[in-house]
């Protein structure tokens, strides 16, 4: 039976050494906690840094220890922590994907260390796993994981899922191995971000930095498919919600209750983090102090900041600034009986927080950048009677959910103080009316939601990938055409021209017939059964030029509005109107002249506005514009738009291959047909003749053929053995 494995860098709990004894704590953060029910079950595991550097000596026992709860450590050495962990995970990625590129290093060893730790952890997976488990990589530290197990278990069902932004290519393409970074996260069969904006982002960095194909929120390499979708992680709400009735933080309510009396607490809690802008928050907070001496003794700023990452530079020097910063409002606003700044420097049991969640007026969560922000939704759920407002970054991935917070940007100090203002003086009944729909939010979408959408997709996306698969002409399909071709006395074989017989070329002239292709064709059409015909959107001239001087092969050019058999001459299809060129071209043209690289080929009967020279991004954003600038003239006129490969045509709508080969063949009789085609424009013919033919899509990309071959050098292959 098959298994879930999942992988993050640092395993769900934490382990302390006491007497000589190894002690485990389960973590309360989320993400344990949601795969909590996944990993305890069964053969299932989880996999990750124990988080203690060890002797190696001690390594069996806590191996043993961990074995007993479903988890299985890796173990970093103390050069590793400091390349991998510190290095490359938070002072190369960490920076970037957080937007704060001059923070980023760029060092060969680090780079070096992450790339043999990722393989450190692909053979701790690869010790438990099988083909057909499913396994579920988390976060940035293991980038390169899914495409180290892809090599290892072609089959397996890898997730991978990204809980920190991805950052726009601009800042992406900085990194000197981004291609590594995204070549390793493609080994995913599913890759999730917590919004759209990120999945936007990692799309379009793997479209510019990889030879990929992408429709709609599936990449295609190779001949895998990926999907990329946005899953906004969730809290355990039902928790957070209980815990405040229950006896233990009740008390530590009451506590707060009696020493705050009437002052108003804003809680802000954060890992110390340069990405959570809590200098800027404690600069608001100084603000409304210095300009507003009614809110002296009034308010209070509850500040916890948990350790974290403090061997980085950049980490202990913000921590040096926090230290500072806070000394000076307190020294300078403070009474006898007051400070205004109540800062922890260290972390609190989930009791704890719950009481501070519950009891505080306002929350003020203003990262400069967060992936989701998980303290602004446990905020929610914990606000038994619905009262108090959340102050929430728009930096923050919580933001794209938790509409009703009052939203601010954190570099705006102004905006973040009137904020502040606002939601102190809030009418009860506003901050009820915000507070119900933001609790639904986080009830509804909680972490056993994200879990299962999550799951349920990546089962999904390698179900559609297995029966696709399956459509591959392997070799047994291949001995079962070939039977049939064989018994068959006349036999049709369509055969579409760019991206089936040849490949792209930059230039289209370029993509001229070679001599292997010639013998093929020759070779096909030199047996009396066989009928090869040529169905292509090329001008006839064009086809005439290349192919004009074989007398056995049948030609059908302009898909459709011209036909040739054998050495006879070209005929055009009947009562075709071309006079709608002349409303057509200037847009063309004043498309062409505004996009560099872009050129119109003129036909006979259509138009074909080429982009594959455009800059990538361009040009498919020029042809969607120029697709709806059309939409009612073509609609007007009788006209088809054709998005094909890096090409938009605009045609005759009579006209198209489908029609073509239904035409071609009225009153033949064939016992054996195929139809091989790469582009949209095929679909017509794969739709026209499925049921009567063996159709056959060149690429991955979703198509109503019922086979498909991964690229050019496939069809020959198999037009060779049959
Ligand atoms: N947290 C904690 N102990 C504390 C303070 C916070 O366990 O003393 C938890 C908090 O409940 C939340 C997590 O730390 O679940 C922080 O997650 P978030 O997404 O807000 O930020 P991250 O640290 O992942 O960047
Ligand atoms: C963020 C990251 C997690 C990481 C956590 C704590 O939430 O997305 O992957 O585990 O911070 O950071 P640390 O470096 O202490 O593991």
């Amino acid at each position: 039976m098959s298994k879930t494995i999942i992988i993050s860098n640092r395993l769900p709990v934490k382990i302390t050494e006491e007497n000589n004894e190894y002690q485990l704590k389960v973590s309360e953060g989320g993400l344990a906690t949601g795969l909590g029910s996944v990993y305890k079950e069964g053969n299932n595991i989880w996999i990750g840094w124990c988080g203690l550097d060890v002797p190696k000596s001690e390594e069996p026992r806590i191996k043993n220890k961990l074995a007993k709860e479903n988890l299985a450590p890796v173990f970093l050495t103390e050069e590793e922590i400091h390349l991998y962990y510190e290095g490359f995970s938070n002072e190369t990625l960490w920076p970037i994907f957080h937007y704060m590129s001059t923070y980023a290093q760029f060092e060969q060893t680090y780079w070096d260390s992450y790339k043999a730790v990722n393989e450190k952890f692909k053979n701790a997976v690869l010790e438990f796993a099988e083909p057909d488990d499913v396994i579920w990589i988390q976060d940035y530290q293991l980038l390169l994981l899914p495409g180290l197990l892809r090599d290892e278990l072609p089959d397996a069902t890898i997730g991978f899922f990204q809980h920190i932004p991805f950052p726009s290519f601009e800042l992406f393409r900085l990194i000197p191995w981004r291609s590594e970074l995204l070549e390793g996260m493609l080994g995913a069969d599913l890759i999730g971000f917590h919004t759209y904006d990120d999945v936007r982002h990692f799309t379009s960095s793997a479209t510019r930095v990889l030879p990929i194909q992408t429709s709609a929120n599936i990449i295609h390499k190779e001949d895998r498919n990926i999907a990329i979708d946005a899953f906004p992680m969730g809290i355990d709400a039902e928790k957070f919600s209980a815990l405040p009735k229950t006896s233990k933080v009740m008390e530590i309510i009451n506590h707060y209750n009696e020493i705050l009396g009437d002052v108003k607490v804003i809680l802000s809690i954060d890992r110390l983090d340069y990405s959570k802008g809590i200098l800027q928050r404690l600069a608001a907070f100084e603000k409304i102090l210095l300009e507003n001496p009614k809110y002296v003794e009034q308010i209070c700023l509850h500040m916890i900041v948990v350790p974290s990452r403090d061997t980085i530079p950049q980490y202990s020097e913000l921590r040096d600034n926090i230290d500072k910063m806070v000394g000076n409002i307190n020294a300078r606003f403070r009474t006898t009986s007051w400070n205004p700044i109540q800062y922890f420097y260290r972390s609190f049991p989930i009791e704890e927080l719950s009481a501070l969640y519950n009891k505080s007026q306002i929350c003020l969560v203003t990262p400069m950048r967060d992936g989701m922000n998980l303290v602004s939704k446990e905020y929610i759920a914990s606000k038994t009677d619905n009262s108090g407002v959340l102050i929430l970054s728009e930096m923050a991935g919580a933001s794209k959910e938790l509409v009703e917070a009052l939203i601010v940007n954190p570099n705006n100090l102004e905006e973040m103080s009137q904020a502040i203002i606002q939601a102190l003086e809030m009418s009860e009944e506003e901050q009820q009316c915000r507070m119900t729909s933001l609790k639904q939010t986080v009830t509804k979408f909680d972490i056993k939601h994200w879990v299962k959408v999550f799951m349920d997709q990546l089962k999904e996306a390698k179900e559609t990938e297995k029966s696709r698969r399956a459509r591959h002409v392997n070799k047994n399909l291949l001995a079962e055409f070939s039977t049939k071709m064989r018994s068959a006395k006349k036999r049709a074989l369509f055969l579409d021209y760019d991206g089936t017989l040849v490949n792209f070329k930059a230039n289209i002239d370029d993509a001229s017939p070679d001599r292997e292709l010639y013998q093929l064709i020759n070779k096909l059409s030199n047996d009396d059964r066989n009928q090869v015909i040529i169905i292509s959107g090329r001008k006839h001239e064009t086809l005439e030029q290349w192919f004009g001087h074989l007398p056995a092969l049948d030609l059908i050019a302009e898909h459709g509005a011209w036909k040739k058999s054998g050495t006879n001459d070209w005929e055009e299809t009947p009562n075709l109107s071309d006079k709608w060129k002349v409303n057509v071209r200037p847009m063309l043209e004043s498309y062409s002249d505004r996009t560099p690289g872009s050129f119109i080929e003129e036909k006979r009967y259509s138009f074909a506005w080429h982009y594959r020279k455009v800059e990538t991004g361009l040009g498919e954003l020029r042809a969607n514009e120029l697709m709806s600038n059309m939409r009612y003239l073509t609609r007007e006129m009788g006209l088809q738009l054709l998005p094909g490969n890096k090409v938009l045509e605009v045609k005759n709508a009579e006209i198209n291959k489908g029609k073509a080969t239904l035409e071609y063949l009225h009153n033949k009789q064939f016992d054996f047909i195929i139809a091989m085609g790469d582009d949209h424009t095929d679909e017509d013919i794969f739709t026209a003749i499925n049921d009567v033919a063996i159709t056959i899509k060149v690429g991955t990309s979703i198509s109503e053929a019922n086979y498909y071959l991964r690229n050019v050098e496939e069809v020959r292959n198999l037009l060779n053995s049959l």
